[in-house]
């Protein structure tokens, strides 16, 4: 019988082929007409941990999509780890901008071009297959393991918290294992302790009760898009800086220690600059490029729209504009709090000649891992027996709401193991993922699991 690393080894090829059947799936969550396609990946999750013969499998139905659950806890003395992982993916479009169709799962250069690839199928799958490396290998797990895998994260886990909270004694574990972020660099891996949060809002400016000639009307009825960008101008200083009252009240300001840990991490600018082909960075005064992108709050608009957009010249004053604005967020920052300070800052600057509606879509809180945590140092060890290179530990700029949830409702700390770059174009056309981060992404983890017990406290 081989070991697990060897399973591993044997079997890289059927792994990704089974990952291309899951990627097939266009289980897209904001799109309502896709719900048999949630329904199928969900499914595909479900028959697939069946397969490995574990104590317990099962689909949990929610009023929005199911939630895949599966434990095998054989050890009364051993961690319990709960792995967990979304199978619902961004929408494609714009569909023209890929090389390859979104949900044809094509090889170029060692690259899965699918949407999903990265984010989360390619990553959230290695721990499915590090579970079938040792089941299948007639090997018992060495730790305790739970899987709950939703399909409702890109738009915020809306069931998934009432599911934690109902759900307590079933969830109960020692940490949570989440692979849904990214690695420093190539061949870099790391270990991602703190997210941002979010508060996403939408703002709608109404001026007059029709689009109006730009001629007749122009110059002597206020237009609401002059007004939108108007507002939106003065939610920051020319230093970046944020003018709503209050947004940094409850803001945990970096300590020197953290600074110099952000300092040390070998950061190379120009090529971030290359990447991107930018002549320069911008942001907040006096912090950092990989402060102000992970650790420090932002405001951006997200998309904004209002009047004529087709093809040539229509000479016209909309009636109404709007945009959509993002605020991420970092401890201690309360979704709920920045959001009606959002609110009531942009009623307040808005002139009476337009009506303003200001709306909340879904946010979540900022997370931050304990670096004393053990799990996190058996992470560290793991990464650095399959990789052979030293970990760093870094923050991230993104948001995954619920892990700030596990920490409340369970009490337990996340171990955010990424196997992603920041070049797989997460939610951008031609997303992709490396077959070689793939299978030592399934490496990772198995060794993971491995080490874990010498770790546990
Ligand atoms: N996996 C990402 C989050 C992420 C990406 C974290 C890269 C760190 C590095 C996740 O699927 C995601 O897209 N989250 C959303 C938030 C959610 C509430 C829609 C985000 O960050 O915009
Ligand atoms: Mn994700
Ligand atoms: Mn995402």
């Amino acid at each position: 019988m081989s070991t697990s690393q060897e399973y591993i080894d044997q079997n890289k090829d059927k792994f990704v082929e089974e990952l291309f059947e899951l990627l097939r799936i266009p289980s897209v969550s904001t799109d309502s007409t896709k719900k048999d396609e949630i329904k199928k990946a969900s499914q595909f999750l479900a028959d697939q941990l069946n397969s490995l013969g574990l104590e317990r499998v099962e689909t949990f139905e929610t009023p929005g999509n199911p939630i895949v659950y599966a434990e095998h806890c054989p050890h009364d003395d051993k961690p319990t780890v709960l792995i967990y992982g979304h199978y619902d993916v961004q929408p494609s479009d714009p569909d023209d901008l890929w090389d390859t169709p979104p949900f044809e799962p094509t090889i170029k250069d060692g690259l899965i071009y699918a949407r999903g690839a990265s984010d989360d199928k390619g990553q959230a799958f290695t721990h499915v297959k590090a579970v079938e490396s040792y089941k299948k290998t007639g090997q018992e797990l060495p730790v305790n393991v739970k899987f709950i895998l939703e399909g409702e994260e890109e738009i915020g886990s809306p069931n998934l918290v009432p599911f934690l909270e109902e759900h307590k004694d079933l969830l109960e574990c020692d940490m949570v294992l989440i692979s849904d972020t990214a690695m420093f660099g190539e061949d870099q891996p790391s270990i991602t302790y703190g997210l941002r949060g979010l508060a996403y809002m939408e703002v709608e400016v109404v001026g007059p009760n029709r689009d109006l000639h730009s001629g007749v009307y122009g110059g002597a009825v206020e237009n609401p898009a002059n007004v939108l960008c108007e507002i939106i101008a003065k939610l920051k200083d020319e230093d970046g800086v944020i003018q709503i009252p209050g947004f940094y009240d409850s803001v945990v300001e970096l300590t020197e220690a953290d600074r110099k840990a952000f300092a040390q991490l070998p950061f190379d600018q120009d090529a971030y600059k290359k990447s991107l082909d930018i002549k320069s960075v911008h942001g907040e005064k006096g912090y950092t490029t990989l402060e102000r992108s992970s650790a420090r709050p932002t405001l951006d608009v997200n998309g904004i729209w209002g009047g004529y957009q087709g093809e040539g010249a229509k000479t016209v004053l909309p009636s109404k504009a709007n945009a959509k604005v993002s605020m991420r967020l970092v401890p201690n920052q309360e979704p709920k709090e920045i959001a009606q300070l959002f609110k009531k800052h942009v009623e307040s600057i808005a002139p009476d000649t337009v009506k303003v509606k200001v709306t909340e879509h879904h946010g979540g809180h900022p997370a931050v891992t304990d670096l004393d945590f053990y799990g996190l140092k058996a992470g560290a060890k793991a990464f650095e027996e399959v990789y052979d290179k030293e970990v760093l530990f870094s923050r991230e700029g993104g948001s995954i709401p619920i892990v700030a949830d596990f920490k409340r409702v369970l009490g337990v700390e996340s171990i955010l193991m990424g196997f992603g770059l920041t070049s797989n174009a997460i939610h951008s056309p031609n997303e992709n993922f490396s077959v070689k981060d793939f299978h030592r992404g399934i490496k990772t983890s198995a060794k993971f699991l491995e080490l874990l017990p010498d770790f546990a406290e």
